[in-house]
């Protein structure tokens, strides 16, 4: 495939590094942990603090969804040995249930950090630490379903065709690619929480990052030539009281992210840090007053047979 990535694949592609934690993997500042290569514009810690938070996420989007993932492919999980690729697995929440709904599949987690649990995981579950822009380190075919959520803070705007390309590439024929993305910018926001927005939205802008991207993920995937039967859903991931339970989680799972931005964010908002973590529980305040919600999106295709 003739992208960009098809150059550096050719040194990095055949040797997977499994997940083991090196010093060098870890850059530290006011006490929280970071990934540590300097050219990946991912702004989250990934300490223990927000692996809590990455699980909370992954139950509170199973409730919105209704389920783990959409495309058809049932079939191809209940098939002795079939291969499933995570792509940005994070806590691995995700890649959990489905092995233990589905022990006859191998899944496999690839991330940047190598923040998983190598020994107490399912005997199905493997991982892998690999930069995901340098192109996967994998060969063409390998895949028979691969899965890659909330990356949205991750791949560079001019990045994501690209991407796409590479999560072909390594997908079989039959087999089917789905993504979970998220508008990071809510509707219907308060005053407060407002100005954290705006300084989110200048955080990703400054890192070539695009928050829009949920939207265009259905133009990138006819843009593939080798997909096919491509299939878009919406859904809301609402605040407030009339999301019950899931509004709550919801607002909590945001002042969570904010607060994890915090050195980022700081840095283009006009106030002290003590307001910022103030401001914080007035902004989980409004999230639920004015009703805000997310916009997200799943988008799943079939790769060609020839
Ligand atoms: C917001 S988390 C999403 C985690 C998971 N997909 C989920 O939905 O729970 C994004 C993940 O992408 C990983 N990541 C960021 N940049 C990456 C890169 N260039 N290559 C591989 N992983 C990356 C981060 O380490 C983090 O675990």
């Amino acid at each position: 495939m003739g992208n960009k990535f098809s150059k550096i694949l050719k040194k990095s592609a055949s040797s997977p590094s499994i997940n083991v934690q090196e010093d060098s993997d870890f850059r530290y500042s006011n006490g929280r942990r970071y990934h540590n290569v300097e050219s990946v514009k991912y702004p989250l810690p990934n300490d223990d603090e927000e692996l809590d938070r990455l699980h909370q996420q992954h139950f509170l989007l199973r409730y919105v969804w209704q389920r783990n993932f959409a495309a058809p492919v049932k079939h191809i999980l209940n098939q002795n040995g079939s291969k499933v690729l995570d792509v940005g697995c994070g806590a691995g929440s995700w890649m959990f249930e489905m092995a233990s709904d589905y022990p006859n599949t191998q899944i496999i987690g690839l991330d940047i950090s190598p923040i998983q649990p190598s020994e107490i995981k399912p005997q199905n579950v493997s991982f892998v630490k690999a930069n995901l822009l340098n192109g996967l380190p994998f060969e063409n075919n390998t895949f028979d379903y691969i899965f890659q959520r909330f990356l949205v803070t991750a791949i560079p705007k001019d990045s994501w065709a690209d991407v796409i390309n590479e999560l072909t590439r390594v997908l079989k024929p039959g087999g089917y690619l789905e993504l979970v993305e998220i508008n990071p910018i809510p509707f219907q926001m308060g005053p407060v929480t407002s100005q954290y927005l705006i300084a989110v939205e200048k955080m990703l802008k400054q890192r070539d990052l695009d928050s829009q991207v949920a939207y265009k993920l259905r133009l990138c995937f006819e843009q593939q030539d080798n997909l096919e039967n491509i299939t878009e859903e919406k859904n809301r991931l609402p605040y407030g009281p009339k999301a019950g339970k899931l509004g709550q989680a919801a607002a909590e799972n945001s002042r969570l992210v904010l607060s994890n931005s915090k050195p980022f964010l700081l840095e283009n908002m006009k106030i002290s840090s003590e307001e910022f973590d103030n401001n914080l529980d007035i902004s989980a305040k409004e999230f639920c007053e004015f009703d805000s919600y997310h916009d997200t999106f799943c988008v799943y295709a079939r790769k060609k047979e020839s």
